[in-house]
């Protein structure tokens, strides 16, 4: 698709990857909105983003995990975008705990973000993209939602179910102009798993963003359904 001129939300634009996309199409003159879960951190990622010299530029708090503010959040993307072209589902969480270490309540809220919260995005997303004639999902899965690491059990479940919900999303939604991709990196350089970032040899979150504009960009006709993304060379 024509990037220019189209209008995009992505989830957890605060930092990290879904910051770095949210950057990336702005450049490309995609009108942008971006969310989290605490409004000064929206707030602050939205000025710079306004400021990094790129187009238009929204965003509001909304939990992914709470169906009611998903519905907010598309109407938000409505009211202030005129709609959506483009969902980004990037917000995530993770834990990494032995199993018997895993309290009920770390397993469900991985869930209800990582694989719940895409699925609220997801409904509302294509329920506009029918309105509109068409549209795309990016999703942000992991290369741990295709081998699981110790300590992984919600974490790994979360983005192995992921896959799943995009690929029978892909099949439901193809022949009603709607394009589905999964990305799934390894290790990229952010602060999700409680290390802080600055390591060269990891993906960079605007590697990510590069091969988001990549896909976006294919001809019409053809859907890059799914991309992994490692480090060339990592540690050994
Ligand atoms: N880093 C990696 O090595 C790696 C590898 C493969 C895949 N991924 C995936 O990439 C995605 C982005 O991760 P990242 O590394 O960029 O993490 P990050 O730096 O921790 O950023 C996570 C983003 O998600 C937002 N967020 C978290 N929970 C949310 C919720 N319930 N509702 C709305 N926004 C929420 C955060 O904003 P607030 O804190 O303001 O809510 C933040 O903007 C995740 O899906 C992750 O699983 C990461």
């Amino acid at each position: 698709m024509m990037l220019k001129g189209r209008t995009a939300l992505v989830t957890g634009g605060t930092r990290g990857i879904g910051r770095a996309i949210a950057e990336r199409l702005l450049r490309e003159g995609v009108v942008v909105a971006i969310c989290g879960r605490s409004s000064a951190s929206v707030e602050r990622a939205v000025e710079e983003l306004a400021s990094s010299g790129g187009g238009k530029i929204y965003g509001t708090q909304a939990d992914i995990a709470s169906v009611n503010d998903v519905r907010q959040l598309f109407a938000f993307a409505d009211r202030e975008l005129g709609g959506t072209d483009i969902l980004i589902n990037n917000a995530g969480v993770a834990v990494l705990r032995h199993i018997a270490e895993m309290s009920p309540e770390q397993w469900e809220r991985t869930i209800a973000v990582n694989l719940t919260g895409v699925f609220h995005c997801c409904r509302e997303a294509v329920a506009q993209f029918r309105r509109r004639g068409g549209g795309f999902i990016i999703n942000i899965g992991s290369l741990l939602g295709k081998t699981a690491v110790t300590g992984g059990a919600a974490y790994c479940a979360s983005k192995f179910g992921l896959n799943g919900l995009s690929e029978a999303m892909l099949l439901d939604c193809r022949h009603e102009n709607i394009g589905v991709c999964t990305i799934v990196p390894g290790s990229v350089n952010t602060e999700l798993f409680g290390t802080p970032a600055g390591a060269d040899w990891k993906i960079q979150p605007d590697d990510v963003a590069q091969v988001v504009v990549t896909v976006l960009e294919m001809p019409q006709r053809t859907l890059v359904s799914r991309v992994e993304m490692r480090p060339l060379r990592p540690p050994q």
